[in-house]
């Protein structure tokens, strides 16, 4: 089997990697042999040894009718859309490690796929090398998936991680993470949450079966957490965590990327690092949880290989993935319910002015008071918390 690379970054690089380092391993699983005849980049690599293989035109792939798997690793809606569709309609398949295309233009890509009796795989592209895509269209099937939650994103993950342990500086640890490979691009995905929320839009549409769309979840990121915020998370017995949740509610479902404030003894307050821990609940299954490294270039190389590997095994069979173009419309996330931490410099009368009774909360700073609500609406948190003046405040999980 000939295969393509488009884009030789870190994942493009690792995918390279991964077919050296396992090659005899992941040919006996195969079937046959793996082999890599071009890599689409926009740069040359001289001296590197792959470099004979680098081409900068993407028609030279399309048109090479030896090549019967390309593996897209350029990040990004497009070119990467423009690109991996003529690939499908030359009737190759084709493995993503891109949340972005795949987000966006999923089910459009899987639908084309399928008209050319060809696969269109992306593994990759949620929990870096942890088996989730392939659990929620294959194994879990009979079940009725009635809740995903879960931490998606390793740098923040990585970063609260160390902000907690360690007393880190924000700016320092989010370097660190980038030059562990960890990050986007742009890391402004990562620590606003973006890059969970599309992750939790594919999950979702997975399980639904429709088209979510990330642009319609409500999504924050971890930029308004601070050291203090971390020093009553402490006091509390609880930890933060970039939580991104989905829940069927009715015919429709409530989804969320926000940070939360997990008790130690939650499942997913052990889950530390660039580890991603995803929780699934199925109405026969109940409870399942997957875990493993989340980020990287190895980790998510290998969910890429892995995808290599079954289109190899499925060179004339469409494997069929129940995700269609049709929208599906969420639950406003104001009429969504959560109890809140709450940080303000209001007096103990106007918190209780508007929130009635609350529990306090010491932690050993001045100047403020900290403070749980009882479960209440996003919307009725909203009116509420507007009567005080507010310094931050955070969803308990
Ligand atoms: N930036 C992403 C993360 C990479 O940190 O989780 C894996 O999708």
């Amino acid at each position: 089997m000939k295969i393509a690379v488009m884009g030789y970054g870190t994942i493009g690089s690792g995918v390279v990697e991964v077919l050296r380092i396992n090659h005899e391993k992941i040919a006996r699983r195969a079937g046959e042999e793996v082999e890599v005849k071009y890599i689409l980049d926009l740069r040359d690599f001289p001296g590197d040894p792959m470099e004979d293989k680098i081409v900068h035109d993407y028609k030279i792939i399309v048109e090479d009718p030896e090549i019967g798997i390309v593996v897209e690793t350029m990040g990004g809606v497009e070119p990467a859309y423009t690109f991996v569709k003529a690939m499908l309609e030359a009737g190759k398949q084709v493995a993503t490690s891109n949340k972005n295309l795949v987000a966006a233009k999923g089910a459009g890509l899987i639908a084309i796929a399928r008209e050319h009796g060809v696969n269109f795989q992306f593994e990759a592209s949620v929990g870096g090398g942890i088996p989730i895509i392939r659990p929620l269209n294959k194994c879990l099937t009979a079940d009725e998936i009635e809740e995903i939650s879960g931490i998606l994103n390793g740098t923040t993950n990585y970063m609260l991680t160390k902000m907690t342990d360690e007393g880190a500086d924000f700016d320092a640890v989010l370097k660190d993470a980038q030059e562990k490979g960890y990050a986007e691009k742009d890391p402004t995905a990562d620590i606003k949450g973006y890059d969970p929320c599309r992750k939790i839009a594919i999950l979702t549409s997975l399980v639904c079966g429709k088209q979510v769309d990330f642009e319609d979840i409500y999504c924050e990121g971890i930029t308004e957490i601070t050291p203090t915020d971390i020093q009553y998370a402490k006091a509390m017995g609880r930890s933060v965590k970039l939580l991104a949740s989905s829940r069927k509610e009715g015919d429709s479902y409530s989804c969320m990327v926000a940070p939360f404030l997990l008790p130690d003894s939650h499942p997913l307050c052990g889950v530390n690092d660039v580890f991603n821990g995803i929780f699934v609940h199925g109405n026969v299954l109940g409870d399942a949880m997957f875990y493993g490294s989340g980020a990287g270039k190895l980790p998510t190389a290998s969910a890429v290989v892995a995808d290599v590997v079954d289109m190899v095994k499925h060179q004339h069979t469409n494997i069929y993935i129940d995700w269609k173009p049709e929208k599906m419309e969420l639950i406003d996330y104001k009429e969504s319910t959560n109890a809140f931490f709450v940080r303000t410099s209001s007096k103990k009368q106007d918190i209780e002015n508007a929130f009635g009774a609350v529990s306090y909360i010491e932690a050993g700073v001045a100047g403020e008071t900290a403070f749980t609500t009882e479960i209440m609406t996003e919307k009725e948190f909203e009116e509420k918390s507007a009567q005080i003046e507010l310094i931050n405040r955070i969803r308990l999980g």
